[in-house]
């Protein structure tokens, strides 16, 4: 209805005959298109009704506008099948624009509209047409210069063959949906035949091809390194296997290379290539390229984006890997670091995660750099310790060395990262006391003025960091707000810095599987956005501070396999929310929602030793890494001869500890 009160407003104003272009972009009209009223619009050129909310089929009459070049209707709620009247077509001929995308179109194409061959630019997607392509639409449109079938319910064979006599054509966009659901037909099925051989050399104009997240499969024909124009390839999350044709990196001006996500095998080339003197993406992760890392990835002087990630690569990582922003060589076989490669330490992300390497880190690499942002070595075999030359690192935001070897103390150093948001140093052998000097660690506190923000933006990855018991994937905005520490799974001593409680905007901290003595400290109540806590399994005594349900975002506390004594904190706030399971293992603790009352606790528990280590044990033996026999028998040993005593002393002069504690505390 609004559309046709528009038109009589038109109407009123101007000379129809002489209306070359009629823009009513992004307004709220509604109603359906009633192009049959459009007859006067005879010198109309340009048509443009998109981001409107306009409903129910496109008329047929769209066809009536004789001098009609360009039409825009995408982004409205247009339904039904697209239909072409025959009488209309010849008037259609000139039109070269065609967008459709973003509305409610269905069913088949109609073969009709392989009649509009003057179209250079048809844009489809986003639509619910469904069925194979008709060969006939394809083929005839020749003065295309751009398609894009995205995001639709096509299915069936396409071949490429088809686009033999488009010499114009530049952009072919065939995305799929975003997620490969493989019963869902909510993306085109096609099946890229490798027959192309010969025809898809004349498409020498094609510059940028996005087939991703299709159902392609078999072979790339080699034919595919003759379009030489190829600016950027696109054919990941397919089933292509077989081979990467040599061609393919040497007879082209590639920019961009994504063919991650599929079932690639054989050995990438390996030569010298003229294809790194452009190429800034390269991605062929998640395949299965065997074999060593071939030296000619050195030769990418302007390689922004490398990753080779989960394939079988092997021995050595090259000297010579350079790349501007990210090298991700996670989940492969490699084994070999040279000790004196300082090339890698200038790539800002560099990610060596789960692979074989060894012996001690390098320090050449992993140092006196103020370019490394991310490094994540975690889940390989280095040992050794920590060096601290990594505390030079001074823009390093995200320190991954989980699932090592490292040994040692914790390098007190690391508080010269002034950046970091996330440091991950669990499942390692580490020893020694937690350095006071982390309060220093600003722990996303960050100062936003330098300059890798900007690459930081650019750079696509994400980083798995485990919180709340579960592995979280953080990318982009949500990993620049993440900020955690993790000390898991070490051998840590004595008491936990109450400086620590000033690592304000810490999200999550886990110290559990240790050995740490002493108290919870009543200053982690200032780690105010705290979402995660676990303190679990290590030897802390004394009450759980109650001023901790101030904590207004914890949703996991955990002490549990400790001995802390007396009543739990009120279940008020988020301590409302914690189950009994947060604090089983501690003889001594009393109060809902333990079934334990309170009543007799306020005088220490006369409980014999033999039933505590008891009862202790079956909550803790959760996991045999920590709790181990002989950590038990030496445990019990050490207990009887020394901390007994020393607990005692902790427990009962707390305040006088918490004050030396602060004399005596310094850092450099
Ligand atoms: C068109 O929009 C108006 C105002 O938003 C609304 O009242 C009317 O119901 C809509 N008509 C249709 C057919 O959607
Ligand atoms: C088209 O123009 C003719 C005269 O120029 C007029 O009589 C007719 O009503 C117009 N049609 C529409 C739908 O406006
Ligand atoms: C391309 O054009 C040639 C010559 O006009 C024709 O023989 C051939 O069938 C065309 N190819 C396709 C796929 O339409
Ligand atoms: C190809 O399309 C997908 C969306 O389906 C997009 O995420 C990707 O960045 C595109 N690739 C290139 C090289 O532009
Ligand atoms: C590069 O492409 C041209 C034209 O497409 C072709 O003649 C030539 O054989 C190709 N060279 C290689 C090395 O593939
Ligand atoms: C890593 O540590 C474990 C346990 O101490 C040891 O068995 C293993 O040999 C070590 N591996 C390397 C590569 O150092
Ligand atoms: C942030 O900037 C202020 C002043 O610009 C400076 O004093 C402070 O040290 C910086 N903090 C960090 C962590 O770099
Ligand atoms: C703390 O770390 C341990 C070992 O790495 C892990 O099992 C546990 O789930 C983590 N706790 C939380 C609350 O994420
Ligand atoms: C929390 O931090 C403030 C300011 O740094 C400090 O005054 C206060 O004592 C701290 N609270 C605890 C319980 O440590
Ligand atoms: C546990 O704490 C109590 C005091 O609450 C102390 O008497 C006892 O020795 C401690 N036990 C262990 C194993 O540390
Ligand atoms: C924990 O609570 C559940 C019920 O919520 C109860 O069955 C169980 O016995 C309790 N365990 C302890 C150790 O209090």
């Amino acid at each position: 209805m609004t559309i046709v009160i528009l038109f009589t407003f038109v109407v009123e104003l101007i000379n129809l005959n002489n209306l070359e272009v009629l823009i009513v972009q992004e307004n709220r009209l509604n109603g359906s298109l009633q192009f049959k009223d459009m007859t006067n619009f005879s010198s109309l050129e340009i048509l443009d009704m998109s981001g409107n909310a306009f409903t129910g089929i496109l008329s047929p009459y769209i066809g009536a506008l004789p001098s009609l070049k360009a039409i825009s209707l995408s982004q409205n709620k247009l339904n039904g099948p697209l239909q072409l009247h025959t009488k209309d077509l010849g008037m259609l001929k000139k039109l070269e624009e065609l967008d459709l995308s973003d509305n409610n179109f269905e069913r088949i194409l109609p073969p009709r509209l392989g009649k509009l061959t003057s179209l250079r630019f048809l844009d489809i997607s986003k639509n619910q047409f469904s069925g194979n392509i008709p060969s006939f639409v394809i083929a005839s449109l020749t003065s295309l210069e751009y398609i894009d079938l995205s995001y639709n319910h096509f299915e069936g064979l396409f071949s490429f063959n088809l686009l033999a006599n488009h010499s114009k054509l530049k952009v072919v966009q065939f995305k799929g949906e975003n997620y490969r659901v493989e019963d869902d037909n909510k993306f085109l099925k096609v099946l890229l035949l490798p027959i192309l051989q010969e025809n898809i050399g004349k498409i020498l104009n094609l510059q940028y091809l996005n087939i991703s997240r299709n159902h392609f499969q078999g072979n790339l024909p080699s034919s595919i390194g003759d379009i030489s124009n190829l600016e950027k390839l696109d054919l990941s999350n397919n089933y292509f296997s077989g081979e990467v044709p040599t061609k393919l990196f040497f007879n082209n001006s590639l920019r961009v290379l994504e063919l991650n996500n599929n079932l690639f095998r054989g050995t990438l080339p390996d030569m010298v290539s003229p294809a790194g003197r452009y190429l800034g993406i390269l991605d062929i992760s998640n395949n299965g390229f065997p074999g060593l890392i071939s030296k000619w990835l050195g030769n990418m002087q302007i390689l922004w984006s490398l990753d080779m990630s989960n394939n079988f690569f092997e021995g050595q990582i090259p000297c010579e890997m350079h790349a501007y922003i990210l090298i991700d060589l996670s989940h492969n076989w490699l084994s070999r670091l040279s000790p004196s490669c300082a090339d890698l330490s200038i790539i800002p992300h560099l990610f060596l995660q789960g692979n074989r390497l060894t012996g001690l880190v390098p320090k050449v690499t992993f140092s006196v750099s103020f370019h490394v942002v991310t490094l994540d070595i975690r889940n390989n075999l280095f040992s050794g310790r920590i060096p601290y030359e990594v505390g030079e690192l001074s823009n390093l935001r995200i320190l991954l060395l989980s699932g090592n070897n490292f040994s040692g103390t914790v390098p007190k150093q690391l508080y010269w990262l002034k950046n970091l948001e996330i440091m991950d140093l669990s499942k390692n052998y580490l020893s020694g006391t937690i350095p006071h000097c982390f309060r220093d660690i600003t722990f996303g506190k960050l100062n936003a003025t330098d300059d890798f923000d900007e690459q930081n933006a650019a750079a696509d990855f994400g980083i798995v960091f485990v919180m709340k018991y579960r592995s979280y994937f953080y990318k982009g905005g949500i990993l620049d707000i993440m900020s955690g520490l993790d000390l898991s799974f070490n051998k840590l001593t004595g008491e936990i810095p109450l400086k620590l409680g000033q690592l304000s905007p810490i999200l999550a901290l886990n110290l559990s599987y240790n050995q740490l003595t002493g108290f919870v400290p009543t200053t982690f109540s200032n780690l105010t956005q705290l979402e995660s806590l676990d303190l679990s399994h290590n030897n802390l005594c004394g009450e759980i501070p109650s001023i901790l349900i101030g904590l207004h975002f914890l949703e996991v506390f955990n002490v549990a396999c400790n001995n802390l004594s007396r009543k739990v904190p009120d279940m008020k706030g988020q301590f409302g929310t914690f189950q009994n399971s947060s604090y089983k293992g501690n003889a001594f603790l009393c109060g809902p929602p333990l079934e334990k009352s309170c009543t007799r606790v306020d005088s220490s528990p006369p409980l014999p030793r033999k039933s505590l280590t008891t009862s202790k044990g079956k909550w803790c033996e959760v996991d045999p890494l920590v709790f181990s026999t002989s950590f038990w028998v030496s445990y019990v040993i050490f207990f009887l001869l020394v901390l007994i005593e020393y607990h005692i002393y902790r427990c009962y002069y707390f305040a006088f500890n918490m004050l030396r504690r602060q004399l005596n505390y310094t850092c450099h």
